[in-house]
């Protein structure tokens, strides 16, 4: 899946009893079942059982997560029908069969298969049917129920199944098309005419397949796989593979179209995808491979899909190239769907996106919606070979899956984005991000024993920043040392001994070790042994190096320095770390710190010259120096700051703030490295700044400290202000560059929330211009995130209202997500209060957005009590609704807590922690020890650096 968005699993809600209703529709199936019953063997019964026996042992193999080893599948024929139209009850159904070649690895009378939410009852007997492949008779089933809390189909014989045989099970069911986003499930929207549309589409990752259809779900089980679909006329069905034969079959007296795809290479469960649509389609041919975007008809036939079209060919190539391996399927599908939890899925031949990651509108969206897009793209692609090709046996290694795709994205949409310097922004978007969640003693190490993910919760909690951002990081960090070609002769050929296969992370490494001996590369250690160090224990260390002396030490980065480590490693927290380096006169050869202190004659510096560490932060770990150092640095910076590359610029600034929180420099120091800034244009330095002021903002945007602060930053901002004017001819034109056009809008955005007039005036002059003539936005696409926030948060009801009307209206999404972003940005408690209430009603806020509305409003600074009580209110219904997926929940929690910095806040926090233990916390229950941990650390911060921060403002401000 892509970073940033994962699944939520509705959970909590009881699978929805199929009734009368669904036993009468059931009779449709009947032209299925009449085949299968002729097929059936005499060996085989329907038994009328629908119950575990009474004699059930707790552990009993179907009382257990994993699937037992004794049978392996090979092939599966799947059908089904899904109704786009409600049945009597008003319910939407889909209707299936599914048979399933399995082989007997070791004999057994046991048959467990996973099934969730799937009624196979029809006339109170079960549809489930066994037979020999080969003809020869089989044992009876003796006994069959579904087995709820670990979701499995079980099936007890009344013999056994023979070692090296091959068997088929077949059986008939009805699921429900839901509209949790979970599964096979039903997404709605409303075309042009007005009219509801309904698309049913899939989600399977990470253990949603068997809420479609009976299968072994788990990622080492691969088949081939023949879907069909049985679909109402004027749709389309698409799948995995292209169609292989498409027919018209009457069923219960209406005509409905058949599409039977071509059978799939060997795959795991998880990749699977069929919709069934509306949808129109933008294509083009590449290589030989069809590639197809697909959207709602409107956005297709505005155009929306031409940029995925456009980037998704090159994208292909390159990946191509990279693996040295073709695309390994005939055609290559991409979705925008309107209801989607995750950012995209990476479905083999059929990625499924958000539309606001896939989807891009000229006149509507910004830069960063186009970034968005190709970065998601070339995420999801590079999917399509390692973890489609070639997938982790379980989820326990998932962070090598996503951390590797969220590595390569950069690559490859740096390939078709070549003028962006895109690659750059790794370091503020993964390592800096995820490095303050992993200098927590609540952080985790990426890897996980196979043994301890077990449950579905467990499963979906693995997919967190530290696997995807982190594990990015490390890889990055490999590929750096080893060099890019090395890494890739490595990668190639793991791929090519795994294809269509199942590995642990070991087999990457070992064809890692394999590239480094047979292009000599020079390491202190194996690929395994350096690596572990990374991937086995949790955090990152902080080098220090002092340049008087030429020592350099590493210890354990913790953000608050009091807190106690408590898991423990067998590493003694110490890395085997890639350091390079250069000085103001030369750049050095890369040195290797193996132990926790050592004196490197070339780290000694004399002043005026200077050492820089960790050259365009290719290495994940933080650097501090003695303070002779850090003030040669700071007067560089203030003299010529382009003699520092610009990574380093912005690696100066995030390290001397997160230093000093850890307190290892003075709070002052930090912040004289953003003095530079009003010198300084280039993006990369003044966003790290404008994040690392972010918490300065949060700690003090309460308190007597926010009235200089906003008077420094006013100073420091208004020259970059006059630049981006002037060069975009007063904000007609857009900055050439990606990072020029982003830096324009931080300069914006800071400028109009720090209360700079000019800028203030500027966005009441759009909005006044905009009320005359509401077809015609006048805001440029990339102002407008900032413009909009500005108009709501000067503007009173008036505004908001406008804005509200605005974004019903929206039919592009990222422009609809910007409205409904900025609509947070009031100042207007009642506002608020009621846009809170809004965020329940799935008519006004999409469920999916739901989360992420909570979120805006609490990182505003008068909504953040309002969510607070509002979460602490409705915790059970959220819990209910959001509680079972991860990302969006626990970002829940942490967004509303972000400002917790004194003793009653934590006081409040340890209730609702007490308070809802019945509930529980689900996936955020991570989040919320994160949650306190920070806050006990924010109150001892602000305590100490207040004043001193007060102080730094002031003269700051009064010496010019
Ligand atoms: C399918 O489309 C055709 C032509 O647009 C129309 O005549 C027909 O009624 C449609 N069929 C259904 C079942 O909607
Ligand atoms: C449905 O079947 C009819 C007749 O076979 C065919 O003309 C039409 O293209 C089919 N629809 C799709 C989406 O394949
Ligand atoms: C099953 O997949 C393998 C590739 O893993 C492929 O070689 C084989 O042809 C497929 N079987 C069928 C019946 O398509
Ligand atoms: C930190 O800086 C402040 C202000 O310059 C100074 O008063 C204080 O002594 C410094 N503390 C340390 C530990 O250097
Ligand atoms: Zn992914």
């Amino acid at each position: 899946m892509a970073a940033g968005f994962f699944i939520s699993k509705t959970v909590g809600i009881a699978a929805i009893v199929l009734g009368l209703g669904a036993v009468a529709t059931i009779i449709a199936l009947s032209v299925v079942y009449a085949q299968e019953k002729n097929k059936t063997d005499p060996g085989t019964a329907n038994t009328t059982t629908a119950a575990p026996p009474t004699t059930a042992a707790p552990n009993n193999p179907w009382n257990r997560w994993r699937l037992p080893t004794t049978l392996m599948p090979e092939s599966y024929e799947v059908t089904l029908q899904p109704f786009l139209t409600p049945d009597d009850n008003g319910m939407y159904i889909f209707k299936g069969n599914s048979s399933v070649v399995f082989v007997c690895v070791e004999a057994t009378n046991l048959i467990l298969i996973h099934s969730n939410k799937l009624n196979y009852t029809l006339q109170g007997s079960f549809h489930t049917s066994l037979q020999a492949v080969d003809g020869s008779s089989v044992p009876r089933i003796s006994n069959t129920w579904l087995e709820t809390p670990t979701q499995y189909l079980v099936v007890q014989l009344d013999g056994q199944l023979q070692q090296g045989q091959r068997y088929r099970l077949v059986s008939s069911f009805v699921g429900e098309l839901a509209d949790d986003l979970a599964g096979f499930y039903r997404s709605e929207y409303v075309d042009d005419f007005g009219d509801k549309k309904v698309v049913a589409t899939t989600q399977m990752q990470a253990t949603d397949a068997r809420k479609a259809f009976p299968c072994f779900d788990e990622p080492a089980m691969k088949a081939n796989f023949t879907v069909t679909l049985i679909y109402p006329l004027n749709h389309t069905a698409i799948s995995n593979m292209p169609a292989k034969n498409t027919w018209q079959q009457e069923i219960d007296g209406k005509t409905w179209n058949v599409t039977e795809f071509q059978t799939t290479p060997k795959m795991s469960t998880y990749l699977l995808a069929f919709i069934v649509s509306q949808f129109d389609n933008v294509q083009n041919t590449s290589e030989e491979v069809l590639i197809r975007i697909w959207g709602r008809p409107k956005a297709i036939s505005e155009g929306q899909g031409d940029y995925a079209l456009q980037v998704t060919g090159p994208i292909l190539n390159f990946f191509e190239r990279h693996y040295n391996t073709p695309y390994p399927l005939p055609k290559s599908d991409q979705v925008g769907l309107p209801d989607f939890n995750a950012g995209a899925m990476e479905n083999w031949g059929l990625v499924t996106y958000r539309e606001n990651s896939l989807l891009f509108d000229k006149a509507y969206s910004s830069i960063s919606n186009k970034e968005r897009v190709v970065t998601v793209i070339a995420h999801e692609l590079a999917h399509q070979w390692f973890g489609n090709l070639v997938t982790l046996q379980w989820w326990n290694d998932l962070w090598l899956n996503e951390g590797f795709a969220s590595y390569v994205e950069y690559l490859g949409a740096d390939s078709a984005e070549p003028s962006w310097n895109i690659k750059d922004l790794m370091v503020l978007n993964e390592l800096y991000t995820v490095m303050a969640t992993d200098a927590l003693t609540t952080s985790h190490p990426l890897s996980f024993r196979e043994d301890e993910i077990n449950t579905p919760a467990q499963i979906s909690e693995v997919f967190d920043s530290i696997a995807y951002s982190k594990g990015a990081s490390v890889l990055r960090m490999l590929s750096n040392f080893l060099t890019e070609n090395v890494f890739k002769d490595g990668l190639q050929s793991y791929l090519h001994t795994f294809a269509y296969g199942n590995t642990v992370y070991l087999d990457l490494w070992s064809h890692l070790q394999e590239a480094v001996g047979r292009n000599n590369v020079q390491l202190p250690d194996s690929i395994s042994n350096i690596m572990d160090r990374w991937t086995l224990q949790m955090g990152f260390p902080v080098v220090t190096v002092n340049t008087l002396t030429g020592t350099v030490n590493q210890s354990h980065f913790l953000l608050d320095p009091t807190s106690k480590v408590e898991r423990p490693s067998t590493f003694n927290y110490t890395w085997i770390i890639p350091i390079t380096w250069m000085t103001d006169k030369n750049s050095g050869e890369q040195y290797w710190l193996t132990k926790v202190s050592e004196t490197n004659d070339q780290f000694k510096v004399k002043s005026p010259s200077w050492l820089l560490l960790n050259l365009n932060v290719s290495g994940y770990f933080r650097v501090n120096y003695n303070q002779e150092n850090w003030e040669q640095l700071l007067s560089q910076l203030s003299n010529d700051h382009e003699v520092i590359p610009v990574i380093n610029r912005a690696q100066i600034i995030d390290d001397a703030f997160n230093l000093a929180r850890a307190k290892y420099v003075n709070v002052t120091l930090a912040l004289s490295t953003t003095r530079f800034l009003s010198n300084e244009t280039a993006y990369m330095p003044w966003e790290a700044a404008l994040n690392n002021l972010n918490y300065f903002q949060l700690m003090f945007d309460r308190s007597e400290v926010f009235g200089v602060m906003t008077k420094y930053i006013q100073k420091q901002v208004l020259p970059l202000f006059y630049y981006y004017k002037n060069i975009t001819n007063g904000w007609a034109n857009i900055p050439e560059g990606l990072m020029d056009q982003y830096n324009e809008i931080n300069a914006i955005s800071t400028a109009c929330s720090y209360g700079i007039a000019e800028c203030q005036d500027l966005s009441t002059t759009y909005f006044h211009q905009w009320q005359l003539n509401v077809t015609n936005n006048p805001i440029p696409p990339n102002l407008r995130s900032s413009i909009y926030c500005s108009i709501v948060a000067t503007g009173g009801e008036e505004a908001w209202d406008f804005i509200w009307e605005r974004f019903k209206e929206a039919t592009i999404v990222s422009e609809a997500d910007k409205l409904r972003t900025a609509l947070s940005c009031s100042t207007h408690p009642w506002i608020l209060n009621r846009y809170l209430q809004y965020t329940l009603d799935p008519n006004k806020i999409r469920k999916q957005d739901a989360t992420a509305t909570i979120n805006s409003i609490a990182s505003n600074v008068v909504g953040q009590p309002l969510a607070w009580d509002f979460i602490r209110g409705n915790w059970r219904m959220l819990f209910t609704q959001y509680g079972g997926g991860s990302f969006s929940f626990s970002r829940l929690i942490l967004s509303v807590t972000q400002r917790f910095s004194t003793e009653f806040e934590l006081q409040q926090l340890e209730q609702f922690k007490e308070d809802n233990q019945d509930i529980g916390f689900g996936s955020g229950t991570r989040a919320l020890e994160q949650a306190l941990e920070r806050t006990r650390t924010n109150i001892n911060w602000v305590k100490e650096n207040q004043d001193t921060v007060l102080s730094w403002f002031k003269a700051e401000t009064e010496s010019s």
